[in-house]
């Protein structure tokens, strides 16, 4: 009782019993990570996503879907059952940002790569009603009109290199190539980004 008494009269060494206690959970979870290599090292068949998937990634970062979608399913057996085998860090390696989210308005999206056509999703994106009668998914009707004329896509590629990610000269110098013409709307990019989402791992469902 006489040291408790000491510790909440005396707010210095309160503060620093608090930053010791702290600091002592941070390095039980963070110390253990610098051990851990095989997390780093990607999953067999990754590579970094084509330039009409990368245009489609930052497109799913402009609109917010990361917002109210996540795309990290945990390892419990509902999240298991209703999505797919648990995300894993080895399919994440190449992305920055990760875009694991943390609010699921809607459902998460680790693993719909595949799931449904691509029309299913157009006419999803063009007004979520049209599929899904009860849905508050916002419309996106503006993407199948905005066009990607692929002008930065190089660029990303490499910034994406900058920090890792293996995109080769040629990749490089390929960016723009799908885009020629206009033959790329902001619709296609995206579609074309969910579809190959966690397609990487065997589908248990
Ligand atoms: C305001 C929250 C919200 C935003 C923002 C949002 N969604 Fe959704 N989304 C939902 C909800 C709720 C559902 C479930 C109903 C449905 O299928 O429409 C859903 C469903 C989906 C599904 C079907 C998933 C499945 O497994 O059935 C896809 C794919 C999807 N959204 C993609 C997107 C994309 C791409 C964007 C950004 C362009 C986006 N969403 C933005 C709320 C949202």
């Amino acid at each position: 009782m006489k040291n408790h008494d000491i510790v909440e009269k005396n707010i210095g060494l309160m503060i620093v019993l608090v930053v010791i206690a702290i600091s002592f959970g941070a390095l039980v979870e963070i110390v253990p990570q610098f051990f851990v290599t095989n997390n780093k090292e990607p999953i067999a068949g990754l590579k970094p996503l084509g330039p009409v998937e990368l245009e489609g990634r930052d497109i799913y970062i402009r609109e917010g879907c990361h917002v109210c979608h996540t795309q990290m399913v945990r390892p419990l057996r509902a999240e298991v059952e209703r999505y797919g085998h648990y995300s894993m860090a080895q399919e994440h390696v190449y992305e920055h940002p990760f875009l694991w989210g943390s609010k699921r308005t809607g459902p998460d999206l680790a693993r719909v790569g595949g799931r449904y056509s691509d029309e299913w999703h157009r006419s999803h994106l063009y007004n979520p009603r049209n599929v899904v009668p009860e849905s508050i998914m916002p419309s996106y009707p503006w993407l199948f009109d905005n066009v990607v004329n692929g002008e930065h896509t190089a660029a990303k590629m490499r910034a994406m290199r900058a920090v890792g990610v293996p995109y080769t000269d040629e990749d490089i110098a390929n960016a723009s190539k799908p885009f020629i013409g206009g033959r790329v709307t902001e619709i296609d990019a995206l579609v074309a980004y969910l579809q190959q989402l966690g397609t990487l791992v065997q589908q248990k469902r």
